[in-house]
C-alpha cells in the first residue's frame, strides 16, 4: 500500500509524521510532495526513508492512495494536474472543498474520495478526524479508518456535518489552546513560572479529556465532584459564567462552522 501526501505543511507534514510514526504504512512506501523542500528536507531528517520529491504529478502516479493536503483555494489547479484513476483513492482534507467540487476537479468523477477534517494532534496520533466518503466500498472505507484511527480517532459522517465537526474538533483544538494559554497567564501572575504554568494547565486539561474519554461520563458530573458548596471552584466557576464563557465558545465555534 503506497500513500502519497500532497502538501507537506502544517496539516500534510503532520499526517506524514504521523503515518511514519505509526505501524500500519512502512515509512518507505510514503512519498511526501511540496514545493518548499525545506519542508521536505526536514522529513527527510526525521524520517530517513521517506521520500520526498517537488513533482506532485510523479508523487501521485504510484500511490494508492492520495492525500491531497494544500490550501482550500490550490485544490483545483493542483487537483487537475494529477492523472488520478479509478483505482486510486482521493482523500482531501481541504476544508470546505465539497465532493463536487472534488469530482469537478479529476478526470474520474467517480472515482473513491473520502474527506478527513483532522487535527494538528495527528502529528502524535491523537486527532479527532471526521471523514466523510463518497463512491467507496466498504473495504475502502475500513481501510482509510484504519490508517486515520492510528492517528486519533475518527468518526464517520454524512458530507453535511463535516463543517460542523470542522468547528468542533479542528478550530477547536484552537480554543483549547488559547485556554491553556490564558490559564498559564494567570498562574505568572500568581506567580509560577511560565514553563511550570504550561505543564500543570496543559496536564489539566489532558486528565479533564480522559475523564471523559475513558470513562464515559459527563461534564456536568466531572464538574459537580469538584465544586463543594461554598468552595473556591464554583466562585471561579460561577466567575466563568458571569464573564459570558458559555457563550463565547457558542459564539466561536458557531463562527468557525
Ligand atoms: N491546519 C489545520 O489545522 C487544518 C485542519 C483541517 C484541515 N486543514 C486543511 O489542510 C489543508 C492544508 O492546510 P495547512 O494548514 O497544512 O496549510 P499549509 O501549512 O500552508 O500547507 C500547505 C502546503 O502545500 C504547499 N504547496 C503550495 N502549493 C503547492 C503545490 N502546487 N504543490 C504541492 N504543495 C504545494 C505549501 O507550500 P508553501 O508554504 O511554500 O506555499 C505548504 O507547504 C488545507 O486545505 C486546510 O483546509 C487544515
Amino acid at each position: 500500500m503506497k500513500i502519497a501526501i500532497i502538501g507537506a505543511g502544517n496539516m500534510g507534514g503532520s499526517i506524514a509524521q504521523g503515518l511514519c510514526i505509526g505501524q500500519l504504512i512502512p515509512t518507505a512506501n510514503i512519498t511526501v510532495s511540496d514545493l518548499d523542500t525545506a519542508k521536505l528536507n526536514a522529513l527527510e531528517i526525521k524520517y530517513p526513508d521517506i521520500h520526498t520529491t517537488s513533482d506532485n504529478e510523479a508523487a501521485a502516479e504510484t500511490a494508492d492512495i492520495v492525500i491531497l493536503a494544500v490550501k482550500p483555494w490550490l485544490v483545483d489547479t493542483v487537483l487537475k494536474k494529477l492523472d488520478l484513476s479509478k483505482k486510486q483513492i482521493l482523500v482531501s482534507i481541504a476544508a470546505g472543498i465539497s465532493f463536487e467540487q472534488l469530482a469537478h476537479a479529476v478526470i474520474e468523477p467517480e472515482m473513491p474520495m473520502f474527506r478527513v477534517i483532522p487535527n494538528t494532534a495527528i502529528s502524535e496520533l491523537e486527532s479527532l478526524n471526521a471523514i466523510a466518503t463518497r463512491n467507496v466500498t466498504k473495504e475502502q472505507e475500513t481501510l482509510i479508518l484504519s490508517i486515520f484511527n492510528e492517528m486519533g480517532t475518527s468518526i464517520v459522517l454524512p458530507e453535511d456535518k463535516l463543517s460542523a465537526a470542522t468547528a468542533l474538533a479542528s478550530c477547536g483544538i484552537a480554543y483549547v489552546l488559547k485556554y491553556i494559554q490564558a490559564a498559564m497567564q494567570a498562574g505568572v501572575e500568581m506567580g509560577i513560572r511560565p514553563e511550570d504554568a504550561m505543564n500543570m494547565v496543559a496536564q489539566s486539561v489532558k486528565g479533564a479529556a480522559e475523564l471523559i474519554l475513558k470513562n464515559d461520563t459527563h461534564p456536568s458530573i466531572e464538574i459537580d465532584k469538584v465544586t463543594t458548596p461554598g468552595g473556591i471552584t464554583i466562585r471561579g466557576i460561577n466567575e466563568l459564567e458571569h464573564a459570558g464563557f458559555a457563550s463565547a465558545i457558542i459564539r466561536a465555534m458557531k463562527a468557525s462552522q
